[in-house]
């Protein structure tokens, strides 16, 4: 593997051009040297200068120079990526959702584990905000004593007309909450109940907002509100409730204003700009593992952990009760 890591984006949408510009303009050590959308327009627009643009994701996979992967297109199309980028030997870097139902997680598990390596990396990017990466240490540094509830608020002004269906709240937004929640109480999740308040008007047919109450196998509580069309900007909150006190994270931006109007602080506008750092930082660690050949951070078993609970999350809507959450045993390469 060269000193420059070679790397194709497969997904020219919102996030794949900010990834690209990341790699592109931000990191060093790594080039991207392709990219490919089934929207050739898109990909040609998107891409840096000299890149190559395919219209063909497997035909990227296939490029001799191309060392590793950045995998941004839907969902459902996650699957078929990832297997055949551990069909090349390719570490993967692949947006969440990992997949869309279990059975393709464990597809996806299955095929990683007789690899024998890791190769794949979730863009969980949570993990990488220093933010919650203080407020881990703080519950793992033991002061507060065991967490009891952790209180998660994921709240966006608003998503794209049409292309956001009722499902999506549990199974493309809620993965990060209940990510989070696994990677800051060092738990899992045994069991999800689901409560829909009323509706918003701002969110025409959508079911919005949403209530998640997450059971971890300690017995701990997680409450997670969805609101996807708030208006006000884009608003991450947590809180975890320990036996001897809580910890939180600050208010971003930190910058307080204080006028005739009062004492605020701004509210980010969406993702892009609340976790600009958090996705800079994942991708540092994707490229030093990439590069070794391998993969570290979020894990295909962490993308099969949220794809369960959005599975269960979906039953739950319907049963009204509570929806377990059983995990198969975990294949060595996951630790
Ligand atoms: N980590 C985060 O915070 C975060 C934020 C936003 C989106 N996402 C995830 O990233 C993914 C993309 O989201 P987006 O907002 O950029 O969507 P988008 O609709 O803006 O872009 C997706 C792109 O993928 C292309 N595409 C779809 N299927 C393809 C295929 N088989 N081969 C090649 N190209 C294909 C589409 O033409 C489109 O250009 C989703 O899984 C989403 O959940 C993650």
């Amino acid at each position: 593997m060269s000193d420059t890591l070679k790397v194709g984006v497969i997904g020219t949408g919102m996030i794949g051009r900010d990834h690209i510009r990341r790699l592109a303009q931000v990191l060093s050590g790594v080039e991207v040297v392709a990219v490919a959308d089934i929207d050739a327009a898109r990909a040609k627009d998107a891409a840096p200068l000299g890149a190559r643009v395919y219209t063909d994701g497997q035909a990227l996979i296939d490029a001799a120079d191309i060392e590793a992967v950045v995998v941004c297109s839907w969902g459902p199309a996650h699957e078929t990526e990832l297997l055949a980028c551990i069909a090349a030997g390719k570490p993967v870097f692949c947006e969440k959702p990992m997949v869309t139902s279990e059975a393709a997680a464990l597809r996806v598990i299955a095929a990683e584990a007789a690899a024998g390596r890791r190769l794949i990396q979730i863009g969980f990017m949570r993990r990488f905000d220093a933010d919650y990466r203080r407020l881990k240490a703080v519950i793992d540094g033991g002061s507060l004593g065991a967490p009891l509830m952790y209180h998660s608020v994921h709240r966006n002004a608003s998503v794209p007309k049409g292309l956001y269906t009722s499902e999506m709240p549990l199974n493309d937004t809620l993965v990060h909450d209940a990510d989070i929640a696994r990677f800051l109480l060092s738990d899992e999740i045994a069991g999800v109940e689901v409560r829909l308040p009323r509706r918003s008007t701002r969110g025409k047919d959508l079911r919005d907002p949403t209530f998640v109450l997450l059971h971890m196998a300690s017995g701990a509580l997680v409450d997670v509100e969805i609101s996807v069309n708030i208006a006000y900007g884009y608003d991450i909150r947590g809180e975890v409730s320990c036996e001897a006190g809580v910890a939180r994270l600050p208010e971003r931006p930190a910058t307080v204003v204080r006028d005739a109007h009062g004492v605020r602080q701004a509210v980010p506008e969406d993702w892009r700009e609340r976790f600009i750092d958090a996705y800079d930082q994942e991708f540092r660690e994707w490229i030093v593992a990439a590069k070794a050949g391998t993969a570290t951070g979020p894990s295909a078993w962490d993308g099969y952990a949220a794809t369960l609970v959005a599975d269960a999350a979906l039953r739950a809507v319907e049963s009204g009760g509570l929806e377990a959450v059983a995990m198969r045993d975990k294949p060595a390469i996951y630790g």
